[in-house]
């Protein structure tokens, strides 16, 4: 599961698509967490798509990860900003790939 404690834990390495990446990447096979207040963990994420395809307010994009031993495609969370903290996501994402922190 991601760490909840991510923002302790890793430094941010870059901004994509304008949200905040957290280290470390190495690509292609470590790509990091995507987003803060949503923030995915490429690294665990297994491209299910159940996330992308509940969020009612559409806040994720898929973006091509080829090479990525667990999918070669992720949810990014393009439009974090648009989040409604609805939880959805994160409960039905079968490997907890994903952390909304409504604070
Ligand atoms: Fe979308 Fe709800 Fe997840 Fe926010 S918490 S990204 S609104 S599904
Ligand atoms: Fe990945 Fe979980 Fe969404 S596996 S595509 S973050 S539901
Ligand atoms: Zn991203």
């Amino acid at each position: 599961a991601i760490d909840p404690k991510f923002e302790d834990t890793r430094e941010v390495v870059e901004q994509h698509e304008g949200h905040t990446v957290w280290g470390p990447v190495d690509e292609p096979g470590q790509l990091g967490i995507h987003g803060t207040h949503v923030a995915v963990d490429f690294d665990i994420c297994i491209g299910d798509g159940a996330c992308l395809e509940d969020c009612p307010v559409d806040v994720f994009e898929w973006v091509d990860t080829p090479g990525h031993p667990e999918s070669e495609i992720k949810p990014d969370p393009a439009n974090e900003s648009q989040c409604i903290d609805c939880m959805l996501c994160v409960d039905v994402c079968p490997v907890d790939a994903i952390d909304v922190d409504p604070g």
